[in-house]
């Protein structure tokens, strides 16, 4: 078991040092250890470890993992900590399928001696200690931990090691030292758009523990619902949510599951923009007079609070200072973004108010409406965050800037003091590949010229992922697993940046996570036999042979290639919302073109997978053709069916050309070209994503090092 993780992998301790206030002083002890070890972040990782830890020695031998296998805690502990090792050891057992006893065991008989030095604070804070040391011998493993946050990191961490080996299960001997590099590392989803249930929320909370993500930003109203249940207001829930909403005891239930996981529950409550959920039932709170309904489409609208009204802060008074009892993590997030002004240009009195109050434009009347409510955040006990249009300086230092519009404004705030946390290039509904999301660093851009103490207020970054095409059956799948790239970007060294080691890992974690009862893979083929309906297993077979290629189009262009405009209320049940945002399969057929032509196409094995690939896809679209007949659903998606077919035969003349070192004449290429500027154009909102690839093999196959060699 242990051939092939004779490498030895250290990684380097200082970006993790930056952020660590406390332990600052041990650098020279760590300077030291730097000088006997070597960095190892662009070498080929030998474990399936995701996030990569601070530094992981291979040792000899492995531990089995068997029916005996047990769990002692010492040195303190607490009632989480008794839940969190029931819960590892039925992830365990999850993993292996092996009875486990649940109990914990005395100490000298463990297999798993746990000891956690302290407390960590009561409520969760930023930058609080997680660290923690695994040591796993053939005899037994040692988990060390300064508190119950990194003791928890640390079960994940073994749980990544166990693996099938040739007489059951293992873990390979292993000293692993480790804490993150960021202590911000969040996912942020967005339940107004689309209600997300309860049980989405907790095993998303379950994907956040095993990549040892620390903060849930929940996004709990927006134009489209109020999604929170109000003693105080409850015309918000009841007019503002078309009854879905989560009661007061549900989200006090969220909160003690995500704390169980080390996480952080930082509710959003998007205003002055983003609101018009809220006045349905509060229409005095808006800058025009009602009646207002729920919105049903997607977009920015006009409905704002009136900023210039007392009673719109007496509300935000009684308002936040339930939210406050309720949530009770130390940041309020008020959101902020995108308010367009509209229902300001048009109010005489707001125009009035402006000119008395010598304020010049819209932007400076949302400065005087956040200087109003920062002091509300901080009267009930909490510091206010929001998005980067909230930062301005007449605000107090005690503000965190969340940057989504670019990454410069996180340097800027920055510099002018504000602590601040990057979700600019974390967008998980814009559809990037992970490998796309895992090059954004919070400290690259202009991050990377601010002076130490400026850029220890970064205090890491936040995936998003917006709701307006997402509900409770296709979720996972936007968000996993691409958002393990980007929880190995916050939590690992700046120097761990490989990209087909992340993706090696990615795929595994991604298979494990399913363990974890998160349904990104099966939701898929769920939603493709929906598709299908009774299809035959050939026709399925061809349907997923055609949708395995396919990725809805990108960024913010799904509303404008829509058929009709989106709504709330449309279905997600076509093809473009079951397929993955990125395409394993077409990632897998890149990489082996890439191959075959660095080989100079002389690599007969990949040559002959190629064919292979492309004699299918060439015969598909006649397999599909029934059923496309009989399903709307595949019906839509046929032309890319045609389409694909046609890649297939382009591909196997392209071949044909290669093998035979004879390059068709010039007027075939450009043929061939002209085809491929239109496969790469969206259809029925979908992207073929095969097309660059066979792009580069036609060229291969009309010149290059392809057509020159023997
Ligand atoms: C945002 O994406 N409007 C924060």
């Amino acid at each position: 078991l242990t051939e092939g993780i004779g490498q030895i992998m250290v990684q380097s301790f200082v970006q993790n040092f930056v952020h660590d206030f406390a332990l600052r002083g041990f650098l020279l002890i760590l300077l030291g250890a730097l000088l006997i070890s070597k960095p190892a972040g662009a070498q080929q990782p030998a474990l399936n470890l995701l996030p990569m830890p601070s530094s992981v020695h291979a040792g000899a031998g492995s531990l089995r993992v068997d029916s005996r296998f047990s769990v002692a805690l010492t040195g303190y502990t607490e009632p989480r900590l008794e839940r969190g090792v029931e819960r590892f050891l039925r992830q365990l057992m999850g993993q292996t399928a092996i009875p486990l006893n649940l109990k914990p065991a005395k100490s000298g008989q463990a297999t798993l001696l746990i000891r956690t030095d302290h407390a960590s604070k009561e409520i969760q804070e930023v930058g609080e200690d997680e660290s923690y040391s695994l040591e796993v011998t053939p005899a037994g493993e040692t988990l060390i931990a300064p508190n119950p946050l990194g003791t928890l990191h640390g079960l994940q961490t073994f749980l990544q090691l166990v693996d099938i080996s040739t007489d059951g299960f293992a873990v390979p001997a292993v000293n692993i030292q480790d804490r993150p590099r960021f202590p911000w590392r969040g996912l942020m989803i967005d339940s107004a758009r689309h209600f997300i249930p309860l049980e989405v929320i907790r095993r998303n909370l379950d994907g956040m523990e095993a990549l040892k993500m620390d903060v849930f930003h929940w996004h709990l109203s927006d134009n489209q619902g109020f999604r929170v249940e109000s003693k105080r207001f409850p015309k918000l829930q009841e007019l503002g949510s078309d009854g879905f909403y989560y009661t007061q005891d549900d989200i006090r239930d969220v909160i003690a599951y995500a704390r169980d996981r080390g996480i952080r529950v930082v509710p959003e409550f998007d205003m002055p923009g983003h609101s018009t959920s809220w006045f349905v039932g509060y229409p005095e709170l808006a800058s025009a007079p009602g009646p207002y309904e729920i919105e049903r489409r997607w977009g920015v609208f006009d409905p704002a609070m009136d900023p210039t009204k007392e009673s719109t802060y007496q509300f935000l008074d009684e308002f936040i200072g339930e939210m406050a009892k309720l949530f009770p993590d130390q940041f309020f997030h008020v959101g902020g973004d995108e308010v367009n002004g509209k229902q300001w240009d048009a109010s005489k009195e707001i125009q009035e108010f402006m000119r008395a109050h010598g304020i010049q434009n819209n932007q400076a009347l949302q400065a005087y409406f956040n200087k109003r409510l920062q002091p509300i955040v901080e009267k009930h006990g909490k510091s206010m965050i929001g998005w980067d249009e909230i930062l301005d300086p007449a605000l107090p230092k005690d503000i965190t800037i969340q940057s989504w519009r670019g990454q410069a404004s996180l340097a800027a705030a920055a510099k002018q003091g504000y602590r601040g946390i990057l979700s600019n290039g974390y967008y998980l509904d814009l559809g990037w590949p992970a490998s796309r999301h895992y090059a954004v660093d919070p400290m690259s851009g202009d991050a990377a010229n601010l002076s130490p103490e400026e850029q220890k207020r970064i205090l890491g970054g936040e995936s998003c992922m917006w709701a307006e095409y997402v509900d409770a059956e296709n979720i996972d799948s936007r968000i996993w697993p691409r958002n393990a790239s980007i929880a190995e970007r916050l939590w690992s060294s700046a120097e761990v940046r490989d990209t087909a080691s992340m993706y090696a890992r990615l795929d595994v974690v991604s298979t494990r996570l399913e363990w974890r009862g998160l349904t990104h893979k099966t939701s898929y083929w769920r939603m493709l036999h929906r598709i299908a309906g009774a299809a035959t297993p050939e026709e399925f077979a061809a349907l997923r042979t055609l949708t395995e290629q396919l990725e809805p189009v990108k960024d913010y262009t799904r509303e404008q290639t829509a058929p009709v405009e989106p709504t709330s209320l449309t279905p997600m049940n076509r093809v473009v919302d079951a397929v993955p945002l990125e395409s394993a399969a077409g990632r897998r057929f890149g990489e082996l073109v890439d191959k075959f032509i660095a080989a100079s196409c002389l690599d007969a094995d990949a040559g002959a997978r190629l064919r292979t690939q492309f004699a299918a896809w060439s015969d598909n679209d006649a397999r599909l053709a029934p059923l496309a007949k009989r399903s709307l659903l595949v019906r839509e998606a046929a032309e890319r069916s045609r389409d694909l077919s046609a890649l297939g035969t382009m591909g196997l003349a392209a071949l044909d050309a290669i093998s035979k070192r004879q390059p068709p004449p010039g007027s075939w290429k450009t043929r061939q070209l002209a085809t491929i500027e239109q496969l790469k154009k969206q259809k029925a909102q979908l992207l073929l994503i095969p097309v660059p690839a066979v792009q580069k093999l036609v060229e291969a196959a009309t010149g290059g090092t392809c057509m020159g060699a023997k």
